[in-house]
């Protein structure tokens, strides 16, 4: 009983430093579609769940894309406005190379070191926005997750009291360090927080803004569909340079 007592201090304690830690917007969105209408898109974190439904869907929008991947056997597709560029994040030289010549990056960078403390999300970040600051690349639209800065508790309680804190710790406080990056950079960006994410089909049709989520039950949403959103959000101002939950 003391046991279980003291995991849920530690949980509500870890929640509430994630809390604190990610980025917290003040701002209030409201509706804007950009003025500029970008091309030419990199995309990181092309081979993962996300990263693949960004590619397809970039390219079936008419953008031009180059995919920035470890290994090109496993994006699987194939396309004349698609450049696959062979590289890792964590090497700055690899980023830049991929990004000279882009107008806008979408991230949807992710591992599975899930028990390790790691960094490869903040300075897989870190050298990102160094790159687009070198080459004048303006937007970033990075995929983070719901639990992080003013979203916290809202994966739902048993994200927040068993996933989170048991198996999660160290990502989440790598998201957090990544999101703190993102928000001091001075690109143009928007992070986007999903709930839990599935291989569902797109549906279209989900909430999104600063208060989604349910701190009780557990959210979720497709990846062709956070996909459908994080594209959206290259052609639209209403949630830039702030986070945005969507589920
Ligand atoms: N799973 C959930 O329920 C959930 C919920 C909310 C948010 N999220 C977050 O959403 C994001 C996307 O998740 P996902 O499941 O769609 O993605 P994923 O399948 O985990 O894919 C992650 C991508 O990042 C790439 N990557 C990792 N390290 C890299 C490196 N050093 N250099 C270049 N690329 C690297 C991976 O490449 P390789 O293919 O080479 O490994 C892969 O393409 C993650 O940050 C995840 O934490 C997940």
């Amino acid at each position: 009983m003391k046991i279980l007592l003291l995991f849920i201090l530690y949980a509500i304690a870890l929640s509430a430093s994630l809390a604190r830690a990610g980025f917290r917007s003040r701002v209030k969105a409201s509706p804007r579609i950009s003025q500029k209408r970008p091309t030419r898109l990199l995309i990181v974190g092309a081979t993962g769940g996300t990263g693949r439904q960004l590619v397809a869907q970039a390219l079936e929008r008419g953008y031009t894309v180059t995919a920035l991947v470890r290994n090109p056997a496993k994006l699987k597709i194939e396309h004349s406005q698609l450049t696959v560029i062979q590289g890792d994040v964590l090497e700055y030289d690899s980023v830049e190379a991929a990004m000279r010549g882009q107008e806008a990056v979408l991230c949807a960078l992710g591992h599975k070191r899930y028990f390790y403390p790691t960094r490869i999300l903040s300075e897989g970040t870190q050298n990102i926005l160094r790159a687009m600051e070198t080459h004048g690349v303006q937007r970033l639209v990075c995929e983070t997750s719901l639990g992080i800065g003013n979203s916290a508790g809202r994966m739902g309680l048993y994200y927040t009291l068993f996933v989170i804190p048991l198996i999660l710790p160290f990502y989440f406080w790598d998201k957090a360090r990544q999101e703190k990056l993102i928000a001091a950079s001075e690109v143009e960006w928007v992070i986007v927080r999903p709930g839990v994410l599935t291989n569902r089909a797109k549906r279209g049709t989900y909430r999104h803004g600063p208060n989604v989520g349910n701190f009780i039950w557990t959210v979720n949403i497709s990846r062709s569909d956070v996909a459908e959103f994080m594209l959206d959000q290259v052609t639209n101002d209403t949630y830039l340079r702030t986070a945005t939950g969507v589920c």
